[in-house]
């Protein structure tokens, strides 16, 4: 799915520059180099506040706890993503509202969120996902949202680089945005990281004591925080790959307008992310090959395609995962269970049957195949023929 030697062959020079810098200054966490990687941050997303923390794990945990979400509160979010958008819910002691999503985009359908929201009760914050690299557009949901002093946090983990439909920077429709540094991320560390930014000075003084374990001055501590303070080598390592990455998005954007040329050409359906699509309509009926490719962003819009994910029917999906797999091919599921169907989160799915209709049908249908910016044309075309000949056999 995803080679980083390639990239890190080509930045090892600049890298281990890096890392002997912070090996002569002595200064392993927090410091001068988190510093300047939190400003590069701020910089890069057009913010005020950069911070640096452990995780993106983290990086929600400190926006919730940051905008005083705990106990009592409720917090929606949709109900696809990767499980630590909820469990961060969970952790600060608020109880997580599932909302269901566009099947086209993979995010928050923001009609649906709305009439969620209406039902819900001691409505604290909304997490809007950006999944797969794309800005979740909340629409009226933003409006709804700040007339009724809902707080907005941003799950960019997996859309640093991407902008909105409107050309804004990740930050700019939400109180803070929380990214993750995982490896495999389009911006990685090497090991685990995290960051935030915001343009509230008083949440990012907040979140900056938090990571600390809410020390406010030097052994005092009036909350409780946690230990998510940045690594001078992760941040070090991340400032350099942030010069680049850029040039890596472009990359990823080609890679992935190959694929839907590609895709369409053989008879694939693009999905229509403004098209009402009722529950459980087929949206690759009477298609030459029976794909449904995602929507490009319109307008001002740029997506960051950390995945570039495809929806096949459900009895299909894994004779497809083995053909690929016997071609050298690899692709993944992301995510095979919506958030309420983990038995983590059990308590917290929706009483009535069916509940999130489009997110269970995205859960059986939908497929990654590879993309990241080494890959090549040739590879994809290698890919959408490989889809084609299991597809159409
Ligand atoms: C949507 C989403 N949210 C949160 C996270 C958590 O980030 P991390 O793995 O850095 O804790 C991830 C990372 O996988 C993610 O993809």
């Amino acid at each position: 799915m995803l080679d980083l030697r390639a990239q890190h062959a080509e930045l090892q020079e600049e890298l281990l520059d890096a890392f002997s810098a912070v090996l002569a200054s002595g200064r392993f966490i927090l410091g001068d180099a988190v510093e300047t990687f939190e400003s590069d941050l701020a910089a890069h997303c057009g913010a005020r506040f950069g911070l640096g923390c452990n995780s993106g794990t983290d990086a929600l945990w400190l926006a919730l706890r940051g905008l005083g979400i705990g106990p009592g509160d409720a917090v929606l979010c949709p109900a696809f993503s990767f499980f630590a958008t909820a469990a961060a819910i969970v952790r600060v002691g608020a109880r997580p509202v599932f909302a269901d999503i566009h099947p086209a985009t993979f995010n928050l359908e923001p009609q649906d969120a709305i009439r969620r929201a209406e039902q819900t009760p001691n409505l604290r914050a909304i997490i809007s996902v950006d999944l797969f690299g794309r800005v979740c557009e909340l629409g009226p949901l933003e409006s709804y949202c700040r007339d009724r002093g809902i707080h907005i946090i941003q799950d960019a983990a997996q859309s640093i680089d991407a902008l909105d439909e409107m050309g804004r920077t990740i930050g700019c429709q939400s109180d803070v945005a929380c990214f993750s540094f995982y490896p495999t991320k389009n911006l990685g560390a090497l090991g685990d990281a995290g960051g935030l930014v915001t343009d509230d000075a008083e949440l990012a003084g907040l979140i900056s004591r938090l990571r600390s374990h809410g020390e406010s001055e030097p052994g005092l501590y009036e909350e409780l925080g946690l230990n998510s303070r940045m690594d001078a080598l992760q941040a070090v390592g991340l400032s350099v790959k942030l010069r680049h990455l850029e040039g890596w998005t472009h990359a990823r954007r080609q890679l992935a307008a190959h694929y839907d040329s590609l895709f369409l050409e053989h008879g694939a359906v693009a999905a229509d992310s403004d098209a009402e699509t009722p529950a459980g309509h087929d949206l690759t009926r009477g298609a030459k090959l029976p794909v449904l490719i995602p929507t490009p962003s319109r307008r001002r819009g740029r997506q960051s395609y950390h995945r570039y994910v495809i929806r096949v029917s459900a009895n299909r999906r894994d004779e497809l995962i083995r053909t690929l797999a016997q071609d050298s091919i690899e692709s993944a599921v992301f995510y095979a269970r919506g958030l309420h169907q983990q038995p983590a989160l059990a308590e917290f799915a929706p009483a009535s049957r069916a509940p999130l209709p489009e997110t269970e049908r995205v859960c059986e249908e939908c497929l990654a195949l590879p993309i990241f910016p080494e890959l090549g044309i040739d590879r994809v075309e290698r890919v959408v023929a490989a889809v084609k000949a299991c597809l159409t056999a």
